[in-house]
């Protein structure tokens, strides 16, 4: 999947921009806070219907306008074009796919996939459970398509089981207890398969980029172990009851990750924390690119900021191995070394107004 034309009009400090990006590798440059991120942004509204820096539509929006929109025309792996468009206008947010109207956010995901690797990549590692259950599900999604469903089964019968909990109605409850079983294995199910193939990934790239001995992974489900998810569940339900919600369920499952028998969070150096979420995400891109006969697109926003040179080198070479279109910015063009890498468009910005370099004149 590659987007091959890119319009944004009225977001942040871009008043109107048109660009194409090649199908592989595109940098762009520029100074602080001319845009780079912002284009970023755009690219990640189309594919995702939201920012990843602002819960508040409005502040996207170019100030003292009303309105902002992107336009991308895409073309996948078997050439099938189709074109996005997403508006936010006076709150509200509109997508399109093809000049239909488009509902479901779910729906652009599966047209533009996507991962962005941002500064704040790291909170993979260090942040709570439920950034990495977030990660596992959103690789899930795109590669197992009875995934959604199973997932907003089981999201509405926990609601319903909480209810029927604070309402203590025991013969509700056993109802609800059995389709919440089913759900939850199947949930657990398909994560654990997914993570079998996610961990071998990981392994190959980590070494890669991290000098450290081998991390383990461990897929803790969310109930203990050593019990079935109907036993966990029901030796549970006056605690359940007492704290008005179910506490046990792939909903409160983890991965947890380990080096040298210590939480990663702890062990690693933040530099390293980096390195290790980076090695997840492009292990998740890889996993995406072989199980689907398409490429995910990846967004790396400022990290090669954070990096040492040789860092820098060996997470260039990977992100392009892994294959793809790639979009990364940077502030300064000396700092990436891309003479090695023959499918290239640059782009520099400034102040909002993003200019193409020409192709040959890399
Ligand atoms: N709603 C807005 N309207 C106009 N300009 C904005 C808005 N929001 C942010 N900006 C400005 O847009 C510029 C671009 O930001 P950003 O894309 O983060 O820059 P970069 O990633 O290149 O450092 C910044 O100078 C910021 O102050
Ligand atoms: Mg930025």
């Amino acid at each position: 999947m590659a987007i091959r034309l890119l319009s944004i009009h009225d977001l942040r400090n871009i008043q109107t921009a048109s660009l194409e990006p090649c199908e592989r590798l595109n940098l762009i440059f520029g100074p602080n806070g001319s845009g780079k991120t912002s284009i970023l942004e755009a690219i990640y509204l189309l594919g995702r219907g939201k920012s990843f820096r602002s819960a508040y539509s409005r502040r996207i929006i170019r100030r003292e306008q009303s309105s902002l929109t992107v336009f991308g025309k895409t073309l996948s792996a078997n050439d099938c074009s189709d074109s996005l468009g997403i508006q936010i206008k006076e709150g509200k947010f509109r997508a399109k796919i093809n000049g239909e109207i488009e509902k479901k956010s779910s729906n652009l995901a599966s047209l533009l996939p996507l991962l962005l690797i941002s500064p704040d990549a790291d909170k993979l590692i260090k942040g709570s459970p439920r950034q990495r259950r977030r990660f596992i599900d959103w690789g899930l999604f795109h590669v197992e398509h009875e995934f959604l469903p199973v997932w907003q089964r089981y999201n509405r019968i926990l609601l319903q089981r909480n209810s029927a909990l604070r309402q203590n109605n025991g013969s509700v409850l056993d109802a609800w207890n059995d389709q919440l079983v089913e759900a939850a294995l199947k949930l657990d199910q398909f994560r654990r398969g997914y993570l079998t193939q996610l961990v071998e990934q990981t392994q190959c790239i980590l070494p890669k980029l991290l000098e450290i001995e081998a991390c383990d992974f461990r897929y803790l489900p969310g109930w203990p172990i050593s019990e079935s998810y109907e036993a966990a569940l029901i030796a549970n339900v006056d605690s359940d009851i007492k704290a008005g919600f179910t506490q046990r369920g792939p909903h409160r499952a983890e991965l947890s990750m380990r080096v040298v028998g210590r939480p990663a969070a702890e062990f690693l150096s933040g530099g390293q924390q980096k390195l290790a979420a980076c090695s997840l995400l492009l292990a998740q891109a890889s996993v995406f690119n072989l199980r689907r006969e398409e490429n995910c697109i990846l967004l790396v926003d400022d990290l090669p900021a954070e990096l040492d040179t040789r860092h820098r080198a060996k997470f260039m070479d990977l992100l392009y191995s892994i294959g793809g279109q790639v979009f990364v910015t940077a502030t300064d063009a000396s700092s990436l070394d891309i003479s090695g890498y023959p499918n290239k468009q640059m782009f520099h910005v400034e102040h909002g107004v993003i200019t193409a370099e020409k192709r040959d004149g890399n």
